[in-house]
Parts: structure tokens; C-alpha cells; sequence
């Protein structure tokens, strides 16, 4: 492999000293167990850092240990994760906390192979609990790892491939310091996320690895690493629609399976719809519009699927038999405490006074 080509093991050094005098304070670092690198790497993983830790602070009050999530009601499981998206990322946490009490007595095993064998628990997050909480020297390689290595040593290859990131990991476990393997991974994750940052702002002035790094050297930092696979995503075009009878508004639940599933939405419409089609539509569910407002456009990407959606206000007369077709109305404060809405409705949401996810901390 290409990297080879500098003798890695000379990062070790100067990367841990720089970490001992800059690492950030963060809520998972002061106090360390497994659990809480666990729920922190698995939240680290679609959020940034200083937008993980208010997520972070409360998922551990409401749910302190590997017993508290275990046996803890789904529908409060999701409203605890509501804004960070992803939401099969906590129902395997779930299922593998009950995995571990029942397998495992209620510990974290110490040991990579049982760990990879626990839902929701890949290389790299067995890598991070292996080698942060135990002390293992596992490979922890991220994002951050992967373009930190690839300029070092100058690699112009696709990141994305898994056989570069599998001899990567078999490069970390080569040199990764058996007496510091926690600190080695927290390093040099924290060095891709405040030194060696993408985007055209690394700050190699500050780098202390700045004395061997060939992408430096060469004058290519910013050409790596490369990423040369593009992802496919769909496109799909909603209409949302936010229908109001006085204070109440509809919701609805969605499918068990898929996209968000389980969770409760605004109803919504396939493809952008004008006013005659939207009202049509709501006529079938036996609703009487008196009057609708288009809305703002918006925009939502998943990891498969973008949605690119319209949407429109509609007030409603009340009738008697309301809740029908799957929908129905509820007090708009009460969507906020009880039922979890996903954040790629956030704009919506607004209009039905209500503010959902992300959003809800960062504008506090
Ligand atoms: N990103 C991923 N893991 C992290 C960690 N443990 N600390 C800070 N940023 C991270």
C-alpha cells in the first residue's frame, strides 16, 4: 500500500503529547465506561460535537446504564433520539443492550470479536469502546483517521473503498501504543476534527505532525483524501400538509418498517401538488377545507433518499369524525411531549407552533 512508504509508527509520539496538551473537554471524555463511549460514538457518528453534547447529557439522565435502555418504552427511546435522525441507530443500540444483559450479565464484553457481534456495532465503534473504555489495542478508524493517514503518507487512494479502510485499521493495530491504545484513538480523532480538517482549513502550523507529513511536504493537503465513489440518493418530492382545526392539527403514524419507521408524521402527499390536487385529496379523507396557504420549500436528506418538499396550511371545519385514515388531530404543544416527529418535518412543524429536533437546542 502506498502509505507504507513513511514509517508510521514515528505519528505515535508527538501525537500523544499534543493530545495531552489539547485535547477538548467534552462530556464523554471526564468520565469513561463503555456505556457512555457507546452512546457517544453512536451519536458522534451523524452529529457534530458541540451539537451531540446537550443529546448526550440527556439520553445519559434519562438512561444512565445498559438497564435503563434496555427496558426502556420505544416511544420514549425515540423521543430522546428525536433531531439526531437515524433512528435504527438506537433501536440497535436498544437490542443490544438487551443482548448484553442477557448474554452478557448486563457488562460490555471486553473483547473485539463479541463486540462486532452486537447489533448496530461495526469495526470502528468496536474499535472505539475496545480501545477508550478497555484500553484494548484495537483500531478505531473514522473519517477523521482516514484523512489524517491519507495525507501523512500522501495516498491519493478512494477512502471509500473498504479494502483501503480495512489496511488502514490493520495499520493502526500495528503501531496503535498497547500502554495508550484509548488516548491513540481519541488523538487522533481529535486531531482530524480540530487540526487536520477538511474544506481548505487545515491548520498545519499547529500540526505536530506537520515534521513528517508527506501530503504537506508535496503541497497536496487539500487534494486528499479522495473519495472517488459517489453515492446514489433518490429523489423524491413531497407535499407536506399541516391541517389545522383551531388549536388541533393532524398527525399521523408511520409504516412499522422502512424509512422512519414508527414514527409519527405530518400527513403528506407523493410529488409537489398544486392547491386543486391538495384539496381533492383532503376532501377523500372526509376533511372540509375552508382555506389553504402554500408554504416554503424545503429540503431533508437521508442517507438513501432526498425529499424535496412543498407544502401547504389547509384549515379545516370541524366535523364530527375526524380521525380517520390513519390521521389524527391532537393539540399541537402535545406532538411536542409525547409523540416523536423526525426533524425532516422541522420546517413544518413551525407553522404548527411547534419546534422539532436540532433545532429545539440551537436556538436556545
Ligand atoms: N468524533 C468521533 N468520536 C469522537 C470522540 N470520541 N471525541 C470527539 N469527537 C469525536
Amino acid at each position: 500500500m502506498e502509505y507504507q512508504r513513511i514509517e508510521l509508527e514515528q505519528i505515535v509520539k508527538p501525537l500523544l503529547s499534543w493530545y495531552d496538551g489539547h485535547a477538548r473537554v467534552l462530556p464523554w471524555r471526564e468520565e469513561i465506561s463503555p456505556y457512555r463511549v457507546w452512546v457517544s460514538e453512536i451519536m458522534l457518528q451523524q452529529t457534530r460535537v458541540e451539537a451531540v453534547k446537550p443529546f448526550f447529557e440527556r439520553f445519559m439522565k434519562a438512561l444512565p446504564d445498559i438497564c435503563a435502555l434496555a427496558n426502556c418504552p420505544e416511544d420514549e427511546l425515540l423521543k430522546l433520539w428525536e433531531g439526531l435522525g437515524y433512528y435504527n441507530r438506537v433501536r440497535n443500540m436498544q437490542k443490544a443492550a438487551q443482548m448484553i444483559l442477557n448474554e452478557y450479565g448486563g457488562a460490555f464484553p471486553a473483547d473485539y470479536e463479541k463486540l462486532l457481534s452486537l447489533p448496530g456495532i461495526g469495526h470502528y465503534t468496536a474499535g472505539a469502546i475496545g480501545s477508550i473504555a478497555f484500553g484494548l489495542p484495537l483500531p478505531a478508524v473514522d473519517g477523521n483517521v482516514l484523512r489524517v493517514i491519507s495525507r501523512v503518507t500522501a495516498s491519493y487512494e478512494d477512502v471509500l473503498k473498504q479494502s483501503v479502510k480495512n489496511a488502514m485499521e490493520k495499520e493502526i493495530a500495528r503501531i496503535i501504543p498497547r500502554e495508550r491504545a484509548g488516548d491513540f484513538t481519541q488523538a487522533m480523532i481529535e486531531i482530524g476534527a480540530i487540526v487536520c480538517v477538511p474544506n481548505g482549513k487545515a491548520k498545519c502550523g499547529e500540526c505536530p505532525l506537520a515534521f513528517c507529513c508527506q501530503a504537506k511536504a508535496k503541497g497536496i493537503v487539500e487534494e486528499l483524501p479522495k473519495k472517488k465513489i459517489k453515492k446514489e440518493r433518490r429523489v423524491e418530492e413531497k407535499t407536506i400538509l399541516v391541517l389545522k382545526e383551531g388549536e388541533r392539527v393532524a398527525i399521523r403514524r408511520r409504516p412499522p418498517k422502512g424509512l422512519l419507521a414508527g414514527l409519527y408524521e405530518l400527513p403528506h402527499l407523493e410529488g409537489h401538488l398544486g392547491e386543486d390536487e391538495v384539496l381533492v385529496h383532503v376532501k377523500e379523507w372526509g376533511l372540509t377545507p375552508i382555506r389553504i396557504l402554500p408554504l416554503a420549500g424545503a429540503k431533508h436528506i437521508f442517507s438513501h433518499v432526498e425529499w424535496r418538499m412543498t407544502g401547504y396550511a389547509v384549515s379545516l371545519e370541524e366535523t364530527e369524525e375526524m380521525d380517520q385514515n390513519g390521521l389524527f388531530f391532537i393539540d399541537a404543544k402535545e406532538t411536542e411531549e409525547k409523540y416523536p416527529i423526525p426533524a425532516a418535518f422541522a420546517v413544518y412543524a413551525r407553522y404548527m407552533d411547534i419546534v422539532l429536533g436540532q433545532e429545539k437546542y440551537e436556538e436556545r
